[in-house]
């Protein structure tokens, strides 16, 4: 392995350690409360680089950029803020918000993939808080997984992805919102959703007072490239289906050897999967539940699908969400998990 990668405790000193680090042009990941990010400082063009090597994904995609307060983006994007904006900054920051503003010239474009906007997201994990604090510039960090792969949610995760491949992790609790932040751009006078997340289109829109559109709708960002939205992304090794309560008993019916896992929440599905074990009575179809709510479902889903890949489950049938916007994040990365 080409690095040795250091865990840093999440204590005050592993903070310092993992800050001088950074500083340093170290390729750092550290914990948020989305899931755990792969940092480097935007100013180190050969540190931003390398992040791409670690995680092998193509380097023009644009990365975040992340500080620890609204004062820590000034002189990073165009000023003043868009009215838009800061009334969203000032509703959901520290969260799990990104927003795709204009950049300034001094935010390079090693970290915007070219591109003349940049994503910032100020996290709320107080060990990210701590950490972007004492680093004093923006942390580029996608999330701290291979390209393509379930991003990770806690250090062991981080460890299972790029162990040797990168200098250190910061130590944290695990993430407690469990899917990548919500994304969107500001750009006049409108907001588009580019990526859906804990924070709903709905919490959007009561706070700007107008609606929020969506990609299709908006000529001003016919431009604009999500990586995460372009491919198939968040995936497991196993295959994943999502199916509903009804088509569940057939599915499991039909004859095969792999091994199969079943994750569902509702009432009706769990009923139906445990209905379909009991009567099939199969040693390779395993059963797990879920609290049946979006937010827990969010919690939990990124592990379940590195324990399905751990348990060497081929199949993987998981309830179809409802598509109220409550469950808008985990229907979209469910429906990468499966694409
Ligand atoms: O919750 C999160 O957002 C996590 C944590 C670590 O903060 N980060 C994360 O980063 O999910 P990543 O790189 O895995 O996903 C970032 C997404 C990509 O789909 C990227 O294309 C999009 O944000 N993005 C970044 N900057 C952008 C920009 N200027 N314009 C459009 N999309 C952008
Ligand atoms: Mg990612």
């Amino acid at each position: 392995m080409p690095y040795k990668t250091l865990v840093f405790p999440e204590t005050e000193e592993g903070v310092a350690l993992a800050a001088s680090a950074a500083l340093a042009g170290k390729l750092v990941a550290f914990p948020t409360e989305t899931v755990f990010g792969l940092g480097a400082i935007v100013t180190n063009q050969h540190a931003v680089e390398r992040i791409f090597e670690a995680k092998q994904r193509p380097a023009n995609h644009p990365l975040i950029a992340h500080v620890a307060n609204a004062e820590g983006l000034k002189s990073w994007v165009q000023t003043p803020l868009p009215r838009l904006a800061s009334l969203l900054i000032d509703q959901f920051w520290p969260g799990p918000l990104t927003l795709v503003l204009p950049k300034s010239d001094r935010m390079p474009s090693a970290v915007t993939g070219g591109q003349s906007t940049v994503g910032i997201r100020c996290p709320a994990h107080p060990i990210a808080q701590a950490f972007l604090a004492k680093v004093g510039v923006p942390v580029a960090a996608p999330s701290a997984n291979r390209f393509g792969r379930v991003s990770p949610t806690c250090v062991s995760h981080v460890l299972d992805e790029l162990d040797g491949r990168i200098d250190a992790v910061l130590s944290g609790e695990p993430s407690n919102i469990g899917i990548e932040s919500t994304i969107v751009a500001v750009l006049q006078e409108e907001v588009v959703l580019l990526r859906p997340g804990s924070i709903t289109s709905d919490d959007i829109e009561k706070v700007i007072g107008q609606a929020v559109k969506r990609r299709e709708q908006s000529d001003a960002i016919s431009t604009i490239r999500v990586s995460g939205a372009l491919e198939q992304h968040y995936s497991p090794m196993a295959k994943v289906v999502l199916v509903s309560a009804e088509e569940l008993p057939n599915l499991l019916a039909a004859p095969g050897d792999s091994s199969i896992r079943v994750l569902g929440w509702s009432q009706a599905f769990l009923s139906a999967s445990n209905q379909m074990a009991a009567k099939l009575k199969r040693p390779s179809l395993s059963l797990v539940s879920l609290p049946d709510n979006p937010a827990q479902v969010a919690i939990d889903l990124y592990s379940q699908l590195r324990q399905a890949d751990h348990d060497k489950v081929n199949l993987l049938y998981i309830e179809k969400p409802l598509t109220t916007v409550a469950w808008e994040g985990v229907a979209d990365r469910l429906k990468r998990a499966s694409a």
